[in-house]
């Protein structure tokens, strides 16, 4: 793995491939879900030793592929022998990502780490291997999760101190820190993480929104006195949502209120697919950061065709795409803001200025905003981050 690694360029440097050669993956994955392929919602295939050989499940776990440990918050692989439906709620995420990530997070001998979401622990062990297991903090929300990354972690020599917790709110008792890294992705870097990050310290996290649209690894460094900046690394990586960063459910009364509500409807050039990470990650990233609130909903109304709902349950407004049958498509908008002219004029302002890529973005923090910008255009805000909890 260390050897493939090094050729994707994943892997680039001597430590953190003495790093990958020493901790054992398999005790951090004993057990597994594996996607199985077909139409409609994705099942997972339980992957344990009662239930896959030995060999093929060494195989499995020395790919570079991310293995989900835990379904809807509680299903482990254990609790079934057949296919389940589930969201995935934990993982050991794919190697080549997690060393790039401890890669670009620039550490030192000496460096004091905070890592947020432990998840299986195989992260944790790699920077425990690297700096040695007292510079080293990891924070998992999930006590389960968490005693099982503890008991890898332990049966394989390594002692990071770990914390069951909401990482959002960092461990100012291990502060400060000189490097921060996330395995979770965040709406807007949590103002703990700054205030526990020593000045000339950094924080390496994506950063994503409701949409599921796509997120962007931005890394930035702490000034004296809690501001912050740093670009975007311009790379196509997602992680599963800070559970406090997740998005959170749905009004009760939604379909009355989705019918009910007065509607403005009109022609657009602008349909769902400026949403889909696999058209376009950049025009996804640009789009979402237009309407940080909105969650996605697909409807097929009487049968029809799918119906794409932007719903801002803050904003109290909502937009639907419909699809027409020469392939155009109508916005059916309700609420305060019409939240697609807001995708429409954020996508328009993007494309004015050429398309920049993801790594041309930047973002700079205060204490009271923080600021999506372009690198070239200095001055110009591109959107502001919704802060908050
Ligand atoms: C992708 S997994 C982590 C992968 C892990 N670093 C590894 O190598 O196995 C994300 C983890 O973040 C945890 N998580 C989610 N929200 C969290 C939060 N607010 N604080 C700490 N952990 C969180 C999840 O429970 C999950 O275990």
């Amino acid at each position: 793995m260390a050897d493939s690694l090094a050729v994707t360029g994943d892997l680039r440097t001597e430590p953190w491939r003495r790093a990958v050669e020493t901790v054992p993956r398999e005790a951090f994955i004993p057990s597994f879900f594996r996607p199985v392929d077909g139409p409609g919602e994705t099942l997972w295939a339980p992957v344990t030793t009662e239930l896959v050989a030995g060999a093929e499940l060494l195989q499995l776990v020395y790919s570079d592929a991310t293995w989900v440990t835990q379904l809807d918050r509680r299903l482990t692989p254990e609790q079934t022998d057949l296919p389940i439906a589930g969201v995935p709620t934990s993982s050991s995420t794919m190697p080549g990502l997690v060393v790039r990530m401890l890669e670009e997070l620039g550490v030192e001998d000496g460096s004091k780490v905070l890592e947020i979401g432990t998840g299986t622990g195989y992260s944790t062990a790699l920077l425990s291997e690297r700096l040695a297991g007292a510079a080293v903090t990891s924070v998992e929300f999930d006590p389960e999760v968490a005693g099982r990354a503890g008991r890898a972690l332990r049966s394989t020599g390594f002692d990071p101190t770990l914390v069951v917790g909401d990482g959002i709110d960092g461990h100012a008792a291990g502060a400060p820190y000189d490097r921060v890294v996330a395995t979770c992705s965040v709406r807007h870097i949590p103002t703990a993480w700054i205030d526990q990050t020593r000045a000339g310290g950094s924080i390496l996290t994506t950063l994503t929104g409701w949409l599921d649209a796509s997120a962007g690894l931005v890394r930035v460094e702490v000034f004296e006195g809690g501001s912050a900046e740093g670009r975007f690394l311009g790379t196509t990586d997602s992680f599963m949502p800070a559970r406090p960063h997740d998005r959170p459910p749905l009004p009760d009364d939604l379909f009355d209120w989705l019918s009910d509500s007065p509607v403005e409807e009109r022609v657009t050039s602008v349909g769902p697919d400026v949403l889909d990470q696999a058209v376009d990650w950049t025009a996804a990233f640009v789009a979402q950061l237009a309407v940080p609130g909105c969650q996605p909903l697909g409807i097929s109304e009487d049968d029809g065709p799918m119906v794409n709902y932007l719903i801002d349950a803050e904003l109290e407004a909502f937009a639907a795409l419909i699809p027409q049958s020469d392939g155009s498509w109508r916005v059916r908008t309700a609420g305060r803001v019409d939240l697609w002219a807001r995708v429409e004029s954020k996508l328009a302002a993007w494309d004015a200025l050429g398309r920049p890529s993801l790594d041309s973005f930047r973002l700079d923090i205060t204490a009271t905003a923080q600021t999506v910008r372009l690198s070239d255009s200095v001055g110009s805000e591109f959107a502001a981050l919704p802060l908050g909890t």
